[in-house]
Parts: structure tokens; sequence; C-alpha cells
């Protein structure tokens, strides 16, 4: 089994996109992107190193149903997770969002990711400076940073291929050690 697995959600199929290019760019070191719609619980404890990916729908949601989403997301997934023990894994999360429309929620849904897994007692690597960005106000900033890499394929897409690759360096130690 390979020592990465990745998880996404996704409403119009840029974070799933996202997703496949992260899994190329670590080649045999991760498993297959994965839906979360499509996963199970299991699935995704099996893993002691994953990353993990969210659009933000709605205002500052989740994708999934109540936020519009065409199909089950993460709003239906994240609350089975509820008493899981993590403890010992490492989680490295993305996230998609448009700063330019939702300025006031840019890239909220990582903060939800970031809140579920880091409650389950995982430990989360590879926060993303904030430079480079026009928002105002995002949940997914703690201490200044991005608790993982945003990204804004409405707005910046030339960017994301070279943030990925940066941040796959930054967090591809942390998660082979887990
Ligand atoms: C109805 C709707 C609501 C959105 N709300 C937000 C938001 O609150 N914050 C944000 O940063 N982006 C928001 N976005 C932008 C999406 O997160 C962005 O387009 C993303 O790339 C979509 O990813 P997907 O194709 O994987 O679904 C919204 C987009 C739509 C269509």
């Amino acid at each position: 089994m390979a020592k990465i697995g990745i998880f996404f959600g996704s409403d119009t199929g840029r974070t799933r996109k996202v997703a496949k290019y992260i899994a190329k760019q670590l080649g045999e070191l991760a498993a297959d992107p994965v839906n979360v719609n499509k996963a199970t619980v299991d699935d995704f404890l099996s893993y002691d190193a994953l990353i993990i990916g969210t659009p933000t729908l709605g205002e500052g949601e989740l994708p999934g149903i109540e936020s519009g989403a065409q199909n089950e997301s993460w709003a239906e997934f994240l609350p089975q997770l509820d008493g899981a023990d993590m403890s010992g894994k490492v989680v490295a999360i993305y996230g998609l969002g448009d700063q330019d429309k939702y300025g006031n929620e840019f890239c909220d849904a990582m903060s939800f990711l970031y809140d579920t897994v880091t409650t389950c007692g995982a430990t989360v690597v590879g926060p993303w400076p904030t430079e480079g960005y026009d928002f105002k106000v995002s949940q997914a900033v703690i201490d200044g940073q991005f608790v993982g890499l945003a990204l804004d394929n409405d707005n910046q897409a030339n960017l994301t291929d070279e943030r990925v690759n940066t941040w796959l360096e930054q967090i591809k130690p942390a998660l082979l050690a887990a």
C-alpha cells in the first residue's frame, strides 16, 4: 500500500484536478486520490500520512448537500470521524477558494478539516504564508498563516503548480516519517 493517502471533496472538479496533480508529483509514494464521498472511515484511517483537499462553498462552508454541492462531500464525511483516534498520523491540508468573490471567507473550509483532524489527535503539517493573496478574512488563518496550502484557480490558476510543488517539498519529509 502506498504511504500517502489523498482524499478530496470537489464540486466542479478543480480540487479533484489538484489532487491528481499532487498524486502525479508524488508518484509511487501516494495512492490514487479518492473522493471522500466514495471513501469509508476505515479507508481514510488506514493511512498514517494523508493529504486532504477541499473547496470552500456556500459562504465559507464545506462542500456538501447543504452548501449547494451536487453530491455529498466533506460536510457529510467529517462527522463520521467523531471520536476517531488519529494520534501519530500526519495530515497536510490544501484548499481551493476564490479570493476575489469571497474575500471575507477565503478558503474557510480548510479550517473545518483542520479542526476535525487535530481534535482527533493528528499532527497537521504544511502551513502556508498569506503573502501573494488579496483577501480580507479567512478562518483558515492561524497565527498569520494558512493552516494548509491555499489555492485560487479562479484568479491565480497560473500559480497553482508552482505553489503545489513548493508545498510538497516542504511536507514530504514529515509525511514520509509518519
Ligand atoms: C456557490 C459558490 C460558493 C463559493 N463560496 C466560496 C467561499 O465562501 N470562499 C471561497 O474562498 N471560495 C468560494 N467559492 C469558490 C470555490 O471554492 C472555487 O471556485 C473552487 O475552485 C471550486 O472547487 P471545485 O471545482 O473543486 O468544487 C465558491 C464557489 C461557488 C460556486
